[in-house]
């Protein structure tokens, strides 16, 4: 799978976003995630569901909308997405995960299941047949600036060797977190395909983004 780079809409201007997507479409941007918190899940709130519909509308770039929320599936239906867009839940916030998934699959969407840097691997047993892409996490969720885990690597290279033995080579790994472009190339090595960039390597002030994705690129 080609690798592709996701924005960060959070650590974007958040009062000049159109913008900022504007921009992000120059810079040839594969996706946009968009983390959505419910200040019960992460301790924290930043975009919400009218967000999500607005960016929709303004942009061809898929989306990619990380929920970090306790219990997702009422709110799948307040987004209008299409089958490019990626909705993502956490294994840690839905005790019906696989229900869930199913709904988001029923909708007409992609489905990504979320790993906190503490949850096991294994905890995506059962739920492959049900999945679109693996969000492993590489800080702890809820807010931008963070540093990577030490055992960041280790939990990639782990999940992509259980998909594979699973025979699951398709389902790609994404990770979200402090992904500079040094950690992205570490990561890129022992097989993460999506990388959202945030404060560590897009938003950064004073630089071109299309420049930054291009270096970032580049370090695959
Ligand atoms: C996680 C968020 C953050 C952030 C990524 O909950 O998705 O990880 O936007 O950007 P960094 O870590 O580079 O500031
Ligand atoms: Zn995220």
């Amino acid at each position: 799978m080609k690798k592709l780079l996701s924005a960060s809409v959070m650590c974007a201007d958040l009062l000049d976003i159109r913008n900022s997507v504007k921009e992000l479409e120059r810079a040839g941007i594969d996706l946009l995630h968009l983390d959505i918190m419910d200040g019960s899940f992460v301790p924290n709130i930043t975009l919400g569901f009218d967000m999500v519909n607005a960016i929709k509308s303004v942009t061809d770039i898929p989306l990619d909308v990380h929920m970090m929320v306790n219990n997702p599936a009422g709110f799948i239906d307040m987004m209008n997405l299409g089958k490019d867009d990626y909705i993502c839940i956490h294994y840690e916030g839905d005790i019906h995960a696989q229900r869930t998934l199913a709904k988001i699959r029923d909708k007409g969407c992609k489905t990504g299941l979320a790993l906190n840097p503490q949850t096991p691997v294994n905890c995506y047993e059962h739920l492959t047949d049900y999945m679109d892409m693996a969000l492993v996490m590489t800080v702890c969720p809820g807010f931008a600036g963070q540093k990577i885990f030490a055992g960041a690597k280790e939990k990639v290279a782990k999940t992509r060797e259980f998909l594979d033995n699973l025979g699951k080579y398709d389902i790609p790994i994404e990770v979200d977190g402090n992904i500079s472009p040094k950690n992205g190339a570490m990561l890129s090595k022992v097989g993460a395909e999506i990388f959202v960039l945030g404060t560590s390597s897009l938003f950064i002030k004073g630089k071109d983004m299309k420049e930054s994705a291009d270096s970032f690129r580049s370090v695959l």
